[in-house]
């Protein structure tokens, strides 16, 4: 059967909202979010959350290769998201001259600001693929909601603590 991205996104949230149900650690999210949507949708090859940090983004928890440690707000496509706190969709990031190729496999790329629940923007959340034009409004669709539904609108608390 063809891989349907629609059925994908679907069983992955379901999954994603009832094990996160009642939970409130950001990091523990995160990473609950990069590994099962990793499992479900096989294009995901690099997935992961860069935090807002002392005006810069770094690393948060991800899933793939060794990812860039630090990105200023102005490089990168996830500095774009982050400046212009704005879903960025690049089918061909070797044509975008932002573009900072922490894996010289990846070839196209999603980025979708994420927010707290005061509209601060605490992270960007980064999907890479080794294909081309991997991502479109089908993802976008599924991630922005979702992104909010557990960052912005649940109960959120950013430390271990
Ligand atoms: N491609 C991103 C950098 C992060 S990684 O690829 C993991 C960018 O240009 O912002």
């Amino acid at each position: 059967m063809a891989f349907d991205k629609h059925q994908a996104y679907e069983q992955a949230i379901n999954e994603i909202n009832a094990i996160l149900e009642g939970e409130t650690n950001m990091i523990l999210k995160m990473a609950t979010i990069n590994c099962v949507l990793k499992q479900h949708l096989p294009y995901y090859y690099w997935v992961g959350f860069y935090c807002v940090n002392k005006g810069q983004l770094i690393v948060g928890p991800y899933q793939g290769t060794l990812g860039c440690l630090h990105i200023p707000f102005s490089k990168g496509i996830c500095g774009r998201a982050a400046r212009m706190e704005a879903t960025q969709l690049v089918e061909n990031v070797h044509e975008d001259p932002s573009h900072i190729a922490c894996d010289s496999r990846t070839n196209s790329e999603i980025v979708l600001p994420v927010w707290d629940n005061e509209g601060q923007l605490i992270a960007v959340f980064d999907v890479d693929s080794t294909t081309l034009a991997s991502f479109d409004a089908v993802d976008q669709s599924y991630l922005e909601p979702l992104l909010e539904l557990h960052f912005k609108e649940n109960e959120l608390i950013k430390s271990y603590q």
